[in-house]
């Protein structure tokens, strides 16, 4: 069992941050060492070349090492529509990509594009994602077998559909069911890898598909759920055209038992008291995607609204819907929605949804999301002077919130330095893969 030691500034959060000055939910170490075995953390401490012994030592002074960045949402199939000019998401959906996700029946275009898509979520430090695969279990297995190529903790499923959409991409309520049942045998608990039951929202379903949905989540309460919710207007209003008894959107999802916990339930927006109540009885995440959100114009999220009634939140890039792979720059755009609703996210709220809060959103606390002992060694290195106007901005940054902020407000890709996974530097092999 060999041994290697980071050595670096480490940042990693114990709770929500209330406030900026919240000292007590995070732990910050000037000169920290993670100790890493078998791809998990067992210390974490001051760094002390004393305890170092035969370990191998990695100095990444002066960059801040926080836990990898953690993904709640988005389609690894859209990976080549991302940027496609649209007024708004059924448009969106019907001109480019529900065409595009058509191509993942080949297994190999599946294989090639999981392939670009993981080496992008490292590029942007982002080590765990719970992502829709498309319609064909192809493009489940491409998935799957690539996160575990990586050694990659990752939650997918193949997107169930049998509705209002191109028929070579529609599958039946039986078909679905099916493929799905085979998909979560074989990949559920394999590896890393976590299964994700996955019906794409109520108007590309019909209501024997969410009932086949319902036995799925009934026979595997170890899978996830993920699904789209009250994104856009003219999506809510078809919604309960197709679903006429329903008292609001979110009551389809209700009414087959698709709410709870490990229920992940994308964008929600556009909630009524009763909806966000029901969301907050359940336990169920609304993840909000704040590029997606303004990029299909489809409304402005209201954290605080449904933070006041309890409601579980996550953050995610939502790409292809979303603009862009890196979890800074979602929230430097989720920074903008809150400012315009009158809603403040401070720098340590931020990186918290990032990282613990998002651990949270998916019931992976312990798991990842910290730097603890125990957890997975899935971190990334943060280079806050990557660029030449973020290096400006640093020589009058004293403060790590400061710090915290200009990552996030002008980082990307580049202030990535490097990333590992279980343990195994990522960023910088990328080539080598
Ligand atoms: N609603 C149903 N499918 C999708 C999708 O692929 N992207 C977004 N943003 N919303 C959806
Ligand atoms: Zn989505």
């Amino acid at each position: 069992m060999s041994m290697r030691i980071l050595r670096g500034r480490v940042l990693s959060f114990l709770s929500e941050p209330q406030g900026l000055d919240d000292t007590a939910s995070y732990r910050y170490i000037e000169d920290g060492a993670i100790s890493i075995v078998d791809g998990k953390i067992v210390a974490v401490g001051t760094f002390d070349a004393a305890l170092v012994g035969d370990g191998e030592v990695i100095d990444h002074r002066p960059h801040l090492i926080m836990p990898g960045f953690i993904d709640t949402h988005l389609h690894y199939v859209q990976s080549q529509i991302v940027a496609s000019y649209a007024g708004s998401l059924l448009e969106w959906l019907n001109t480019y990509t529900f065409i595009e996700e058509q191509k993942f029946s080949q297994q190999g275009h599946a294989a090639t594009i999981a392939s670009a898509f993981y080496d992008e979520l490292i590029r942007n430090g982002t080590t765990t994602a719970a992502a829709y695969c498309s319609s064909a279990p192809a493009s489940v297995d491409a998935y799957f077998a690539e996160a575990e190529k990586r050694n990659m903790l990752m939650i997918g499923g193949k997107v169930m559909m049998d509705r209002h959409a191109p028929e070579a991409l529609c599958d039946t309520a039986q078909s679905s069911y099916d493929d799905s049942k085979t998909l979560i045998a074989r990949w559920h608990g394999r590896g890393r890898g976590l299964y994700a039951i996955s019906p794409r929202f109520a108007i590309t379903s019909t209501p024997e598909q969410l009932a086949a949905a319902q036995s799925l989540v009934a026979e595997h309460p170890e899978c996830y759920v993920q699904t789209h919710l009250s994104e856009n207007n003219a999506e809510i209003t078809l919604s309960l055209q197709l679903y006429p008894e329903a008292p609001d959107y979110t009551g389809i999802y209700e009414h087959y038992g698709l709410l709870g916990p490990k229920t992940l339930l994308g964008h929600c927006i556009h909630l009524d008291h009763r909806e966000t109540e029901l969301l907050a009885d359940t336990g169920a995440v609304a993840v909000f995607c704040p590029t997606s959100n303004l990029f299909l114009g489809s409304g402005l999220f209201d954290r605080a609204r449904l933070q006041q009634h309890g409601v579980r939140i996550g953050v995610a890039t939502d790409i292809g819907g979303g603009t862009s792979f890196s979890m800074l720059r979602t929230l430097d755009e989720g920074y903008k929605v809150l400012q315009l609703r009158g809603q403040r996210l401070t720098p340590f709220n931020s990186f918290y949804m990032m990282t613990l809060g998002n651990a949270r959103a998916l019931s992976l606390e312990g798991t990842i999301g910290t730097i603890a002992p125990g957890c997975a060694a899935d971190l990334v290195v943060l280079n806050a002077a990557a660029t030449p106007a973020m290096a400006l901005r640093m020589q009058t940054a004293t403060q790590l919130v400061e710090e915290l902020f200009l990552l996030q407000t002008l980082g990307d890709d580049r202030a990535i330095a490097e990333v590992y996974v279980a343990g195994a530097q990522a960023k910088s092999t990328l080539d080598g893969l």
